[in-house]
């Protein structure tokens, strides 16, 4: 199933997410619908939040980035309750996009470097230190602010907010293209 793409300025995206108890079939299904609705939007990650639930949950599937980046060729996971633990104090600043903001590319700034613990869909834990760095570490820490509520324009500076406002107001309105299923606040 395709999922529509809740766009900034739903109250979903800010929500306090909750933990996933427990392995379940529903759960593969989900995870496999949100791979489904992530591919349709022509995106590399996606968070549970980004389809109206409130849970921590997100998908990543980075191949796509393979040819440039040759670490990330079989890098498709899924991040159950994840918990980023490290982050290294050296930054690097880079462009994002998000599915919540078609059409919008930003510069963040983010630790170069995470560790992360997260189960799989297969219920398997994970612990992995310092693990990720480059693109692996920008996506998944895009991700992960989403099941914190966060998204990338909170990480711009006030001015560079402002510059963008009325085109921040215009996703909140309705107003903007997207090639997939949106859904906006209202
Ligand atoms: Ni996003």
């Amino acid at each position: 199933m395709i999922y529509p793409i809740y766009i900034y300025g739903s109250p979903v995206l800010r929500e306090q997410t909750k933990p996933i108890e427990a392995n379940s079939p529903e759960l593969k299904q989900l995870v496999s619908d949100m791979f489904d609705t992530m591919y349709a939007a022509n995106g590399v990650g996606l968070a549970a939040p980004q389809i109206g639930r409130s849970i921590r949950l997100f998908v990543i599937d980075a191949t796509p980035y393979a040819e440039d980046h040759p670490e990330l060729a079989d890098f498709k996971k899924a991040f159950i309750n994840a918990e980023i633990y490290q982050r290294s104090e050296t930054t690097v600043s880079m462009e994002e996009g998000c599915l919540s903001f078609p059409k919008l590319y930003e510069n963040v700034s983010r630790p170069q470097t995470i560790g992360i613990r997260y189960r799989d869909e297969n219920g398997v834990e994970h612990d992995d230190q310092y693990q990720y760095g480059g693109m692996a570490a920008r996506i998944i820490q895009h991700e992960y602010d989403h099941i914190e509520g966060i998204v990338f324009v909170d990480h711009l500076s006030p001015l560079r907010k402002t510059l963008l406002s009325s085109k921040l107001n215009g996703f909140t309105k309705g107003k903007f293209k997207a090639a997939y299923k949106c859904k906006t606040q209202k």
